[in-house]
């Protein structure tokens, strides 16, 4: 099956992202075609600095490449190398209306919020149906906040598909799994715009005093504790096994326990767990060109796919 998600470069991935996302598309290069891209031309509509986008397209490679996307089985590239994309874009803004791009959340939420926004903001979930039909991608895995995109897609092609006749492949949405939503430091959903992440990479003590610094409620020390909805005990059952698990909710329930040791138990479990792919990226830092390589093997790959289907979009159109 072709797998495909694009993921956006916009910030550092936090633990929220890696369990909530990225683990999952990584999950699926095994038993799928997996295609992954960074979303730099979506990017645009946020990140306005050169110089901060071209570093955030490095990293979010060398993110991907470190927590074990292989590109022996999968196709990593950037989006922006695949021009077909922006054209397949404008053959399907041509039927797009624009009620249904009104409706869309990105654009509609930035609205009344009195924010400006652009044609671009208005225009990404044609985009991102682009992305996806022009490697006659089957799945998409995504987190919830992006079926609405989807579904547009799906309208997009269905449309296209009435006007010209037959031409793509109708994607399918996978929604992730959002049982694993990851707390923040102070208890709500860990999310950039809540200033509550955890980052996955970066200086471990500098993360272990955030890990030390994650708010709790005011009980005492001796006086027992409920494991079953305590942000702190969700973000260690991320890390530890099945029987430290138990044995922390025994400590929980029995009280004379406090959150201090489970703060600690949540540091060593979460740097146990993410040593060996900040190893790895270390390593890859040190050898840009190699990634470099990577991202060029994935763009050449995935453009040969995406200029045949760009050929069929286009001939069905009476593009010359
Ligand atoms: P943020 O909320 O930090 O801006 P994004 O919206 O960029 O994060 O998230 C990208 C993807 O990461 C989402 O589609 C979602 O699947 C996942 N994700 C983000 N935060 C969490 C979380 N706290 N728990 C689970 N998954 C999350
Ligand atoms: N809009 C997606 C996000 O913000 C990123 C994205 C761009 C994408 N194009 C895509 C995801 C195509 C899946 C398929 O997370």
């Amino acid at each position: 099956m072709r797998v495909l998600s694009g993921i956006q470069p916009t910030g550092r991935p936090h633990w929220g992202n890696y369990f909530g996302a990225i683990r999952q598309y990584i999950d699926l290069q095994e038993d799928n075609d997996g295609f992954y891209f960074i979303a730099d031309l979506h990017a645009l509509t946020t990140v306005r600095e050169p110089a901060q986008l071209r570093e955030n397209v490095l990293n979010a490679a060398l993110d991907l490449l470190a927590l074990g996307l292989d590109p022996a089985k999968a196709t990593l590239f950037v989006q922006s190398q695949i021009p077909e994309v922006s054209e397949l874009c404008w053959l399907l803004m041509t039927g797009t209306p624009m009620g249904l791009l009104e409706r869309c959340h990105a654009y509609k939420d930035k609205k009344e919020k009195g924010l400006a926004a652009d044609a671009g903001l208005f225009t990404y979930p044609v985009l991102m149906a682009a992305d996806i039909l022009a490697y006659d991608s089957e799945i998409v895995p995504v987190g919830a906040d992006q079926i609405q995109h989807i579904e547009v897609c799906r309208d997009l092609a269905g449309s296209f598909h009435h006007t010209f006749g037959e031409t793509f492949v109708m994607p399918k949405a996978k929604t992730l799994d959002v049982g694993a939503k990851v707390p923040g430091t102070d208890g709500q959903k860990m999310s950039k715009s809540y200033n509550n992440t955890l980052p996955l990479f970066g200086d471990v003590k500098k993360i272990r005093k955030q890990i030390m610094r994650i708010v709790t409620d005011s009980r005492a020390m001796e006086d027992p504790k409920e494991p079953e909805g305590d942000h702190l005990f969700e973000l260690y059952q991320l890390f530890a096994g099945p029987e430290e698990v138990s044995a922390m909710a025994e400590k929980y329930c029995a009280g004379g326990f406090g959150y201090g040791e489970i703060k600690k138990a949540v540091a060593e479990v979460s740097e146990a767990h993410f040593e060996p792919a900040r190893q790895r990226r270390d390593e890859l830092e040190k050898d840009i060109d190699t990634v470099n390589d990577i991202l060029n093997a994935g763009a050449a790959r995935a453009r040969e796919v995406a200029a045949s289907v760009l050929e069929r979009a286009r001939s069905a159109c009476g593009i010359r």
